[in-house]
């Protein structure tokens, strides 16, 4: 029988109350644990916002997108004193030790606060599935399924007014859900930022089409893609809490080009948040629950410094310290696949 925190940090994904509705049927009906939610992240443990989660609370969440704790970007790191602060509200609470489910940032400060003495198990979880210590994070499959779903949208729109249709899809540092949903959804180029692009290829694809007298294409765009060394002039990102570029409209400055290039009739859709709302899949409520378990069950016994994690059909868990120390990025060879159908 445990006291243990959970909180959940990053952007938000469908499959977050999946996963914490695991960790509290398991651990307070099977192991009698005392589960306190940390509200909005990391900025509950800074200021003492927690609520006990009990089997009612966590009824009736399996399917809901968002988090009922709410989330945030907020990291005691950043914060005069925010270490010492954390550490002293989880006294406070009586809190033995964290789940902290998030992605890449969560979890590095994770990293950090686990070496800095504090128990922690990650969970994790990114629509961008670029954790490398996973196959897959929760969030992934079902933004890669509504990314699909408006690519098959874009098809009909695009045929109708032969014209070219970007999509541009999130996914900060890993072109993985450009990949997936524009390999499921026939996407006639893809760009992920693993593959800077040159857009006189771009071009010339989209003009092969139009001499094979297909009059439209779809284009997908991973936000973070980038194009080639002095190929392309791009503006500078904005900045968000943790530091890092706010992403968002490289789409609209490939799409002028193409369009002042070859004179294609273009326009563009940023599916943006849209990726991270409403109810997660099948596939993603079911790895959310097993990941819940898992870290319960690692949590409650106290084996802390870990992160769970998705090998194959195995649930297995590695160390924190391996779970953030690389991102996993697109191999060339999936993308040589996607490339098969460019053009
Ligand atoms: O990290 C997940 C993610 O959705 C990225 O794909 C995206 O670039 C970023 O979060 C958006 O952050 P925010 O929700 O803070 O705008």
């Amino acid at each position: 029988m445990a006291t243990i925190g959970i909180l959940n940090g990053g952007g938000d994904c469908p499959g977050l109350n999946a996963a914490i509705r695991a960790v509290v049927r398991k651990g307070v009906e099977v192991y009698g644990d005392r589960i306190l939610g940390f509200r909005d992240g990391y900025r509950g443990l800074l200021d003492g916002t927690a609520v006990e989660l009990t089997p009612d609370s966590a009824r009736g969440i399996l399917h809901r997108g968002g988090t009922i704790l709410g989330t945030s970007r907020a990291d005691p790191f950043r914060v005069e004193g925010g270490v010492d602060l954390l550490k002293r509200t989880m006294e406070t609470f009586g809190a033995e030790g964290l789940i902290v489910v998030g992605g890449e940032g969560t979890l590095g400060t994770a990293a950090k606060l686990w070496a800095d003495g504090v128990p922690i198990v990650g969970v994790p979880k990114t629509i961008d599935n670029d954790l490398a210590a996973t196959d897959f994070t929760f969030g992934f499959d079902t933004a890669v399924q509504i990314a699909t779903d408006a690519i098959d949208r874009l098809h009909t729109t695009a045929e109708s007014h032969n014209r070219v249709m970007l999509l541009e899809v999130m996914g900060r540092h890993a072109g993985w859900i450009a990949l997936y949903s524009g390999l499921a959804g026939g996407a006639d180029v893809i760009l992920i930022p693993e593959e800077p692009f040159d857009i006189d290829e771009v071009c010339s694809h989209l003009s092969r089409r139009q001499s094979k007298g297909h009059f439209f294409s779809i284009v997908v765009v991973a936000e973070g893609a980038e194009p080639k060394e002095g190929t392309l002039e791009v503006r500078a990102y904005d900045r968000d809490e943790f530091g890092r570029p706010k992403l968002g409209g490289i789409s609209t400055v490939i799409a002028d080009e193409i369009q002042r290039r070859t004179g294609f009739e273009t326009r563009v859709t940023i599916l943006g948040h849209v990726q991270r709302g409403g109810t997660p899949t099948a596939t993603d409520r079911v790895l959310a629950t097993r990941y819940g378990i898992a870290a319960v069950d690692l949590a409650t016994v106290g084996t802390w410094g870990r992160m769970v994690s998705l090998r194959g059909q195995e649930i297995v868990d590695v160390s924190l310290d391996e779970a953030v120390s690389e991102l996993k990025v697109v191999p060339r060879e999936l993308y040589e696949v996607a490339e098969v159908f460019f053009g």
